[in-house]
């Protein structure tokens, strides 16, 4: 379906007076519209006391402050400016949901499309009421359903969710949203891996010599305790986004580029992971917490000095792990991912490791005595891909030293990837499921992860590593991937 046959459609935001809607939706459903206008009523709902034109303000400081693109376009902003509404009323509350139904029948749409910004024990309930009012089905166009994460805890709680969107939902009319995939440089993996001959018969056990994915923050927990105590790197960041980066990086060719296919390939990736129980996962995981430090030349606190932080907390802030994809392709290639918060850049790459030549005839002079190539796909921030090899260095002696050879988003494309909310509410709304997850994918990725959590909740940790904020970690860390013959990445 084309961008700009999306009918009367009305975007119905629960929880519209969190964070999440000024921060990304409204931006990104701005950017959307502004290139393809089309019938758009918003509609949000909440418990606080806003109304239409509080709403309205908060629409045009989001698009004022927020906005990716300047000067802003007045015509488009005045337009969804007039076609927003609000509706106030607990999550809990059926006449709430009976005020939204009329509304929605007044404004004449074909299509919805639900958006859950709520916290996540409000998603049941919302659902239900959704399903009593019969809301869910309509008698013409489409109504979908977009759901932020955590999806669940742990595979238990996952299913649960499952099971109650699935009373009310087709699995066609979901979409599980994990932003890392609305990441141009997260969906140009694929891009470069399947559009390209010449990368992909090197892509395997026989070239790799492994691979390492990181996911670096310098952000720390900000006012997120509430939530962050209960989730750590491993819930907030590995179940979904590393593991969507990894799948993505391991996957077979699908046998198109459509949702389905996609996926079958993804949930392959998912299901071959060796799976980690008990003293495996110990060993093959590291944890630690960060403290004080600095970061730009500003004193930080560490994570238990952060608001809402308890002062025994063990909520992991850092994870390495050693993951293996137990398949033809990768057999016994180690997949290495770490991700912090409080780390001294923020910086997202995935970086192929090629294996040395099997005989050395020149001095390699590298300082970590690594193979010379290493394939780095930049994520973020500096959005690119970098292929480092070795060169003969000027002079007498066969000294090889490595060289980069460089693509940069920015300079071959003059434009900066527009942000990844813009390209999944687009999709939303058009209906292509390809960049969310499939509910059998949530499934796998927290039966793995799940494992792990057992491991650790069997076995507590005496005591959590602590790391300086601002630095590349504890000696451990190094310690972790050392044991195997390797190190990390300098960044
Ligand atoms: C979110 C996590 O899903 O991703 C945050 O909850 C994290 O803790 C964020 O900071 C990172 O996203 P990005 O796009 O800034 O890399």
């Amino acid at each position: 379906m084309g961008k700009n046959t999306i009918g009367p459609t009305a975007l119905v935001i629960f929880g519209v007076t969190g964070d999440l809607t000024v921060r990304k939706l409204f931006p990104a459903l701005y950017e959307i519209f502004r290139l393809n206008p089309f019938p758009l009523q918003v509609i949000g709902f909440a418990r606080r006391d806003w109304d239409e034109d509080f709403l309205r303000k908060v629409f045009y400081q989001s698009i004022e402050d927020h906005a990716r693109t300047k000067p802003l376009d007045q015509m488009a902003l005045e337009s969804m400016g007039e076609n927003l509404h609000y509706v106030r009323s607990s999550f809990s509350d059926i006449d709430g949901y009976h005020k939204l139904k009329e509304l929605i029948a007044s404004l004449k749409v074909k299509n919805c499309l639900f958006y859950l910004a709520t916290p996540p024990d409000a998603y049941p309930t919302i659902i239900e009421h959704v399903g009593q009012l019969e809301l869910a089905h309509p008698t013409e166009g489409w109504t979908r359903i977009v759901i932020e994460k955590p999806y669940g805890r742990d595979l238990a709680s996952a299913l649960e969710l499952d099971r109650k969107v699935h009373q009310v939902f087709e699995e066609s009319q979901v979409f599980r949203i994990d932003h890392y995939l609305g990441k141009e440089t997260v969906q140009n993996i694929l891009v470069f891996r399947f559009a390209n001959g010449i990368f992909e018969p090197l892509w395997n056990r026989r070239y790799v010599d492994h691979v390492q994915i990181t996911v670096a923050e310098e952000m720390g927990v900000e006012n997120r305790a509430g939530y962050y105590e209960q989730a750590g790197v491993i819930r907030d960041m590995f179940q979904n986004h590393i593991l969507q980066l990894l799948t993505l990086t391991a996957m077979e060719a699908p046998v198109a580029f459509n949702a389905d296919a996609v996926r079958d390939e993804k949930l392959k990736v998912l299901r071959s992971l060796r799976p980690l129980h008990g003293q495996q996962a110990l060993a093959s995981t590291y944890r630690a917490q960060y403290g004080p430090g600095k970061l730009d030349g500003v004193r930080v606190p560490g994570y238990k000095d952060e608001p809402g932080v308890s002062p025994d907390s063990t909520t992991e802030t850092y994870l390495a792990a050693r993951l293996f994809v137990d398949n033809w392709r990768w057999a016994n290639v180690p997949f290495y991912i770490r991700s912090g918060k409080r780390l001294p850049r923020q910086i997202t790459e995935v970086a192929i490791q090629f294996k040395q030549v099997p005989l050395s005839l020149f001095g390699w002079r590298n300082l970590a005595g690594d193979a010379p190539n290493m394939l780095v796909l930049n994520i973020q921030p500096d959005e690119g891909i970098t292929l480092t090899f070795g060169a003969k260095a000027p002079g007498p002696e066969s000294i090889i030293k490595p060289v980069k050879m460089d693509f940069d988003y920015m300079e071959a494309f003059g434009v900066e990837p527009p942000e990844a909310y813009e390209r999944l509410l687009l999709d939303c709304l058009i209906g292509d499921a390809t960049l969310f997850n499939r509910s059998d994918e949530v499934a796998e990725a927290w039966e793995f992860t799940t494992g792990i959590l057992q491991a650790w909740a069997d076995e507590p940790l005496q005591n959590l590593p602590e790391y300086e904020a601002g630095t590349w970690g504890s000696a451990g860390m190094e310690e972790f991937l050392q044991r195997d013959g390797c190190r990390w990445r300098r960044l």
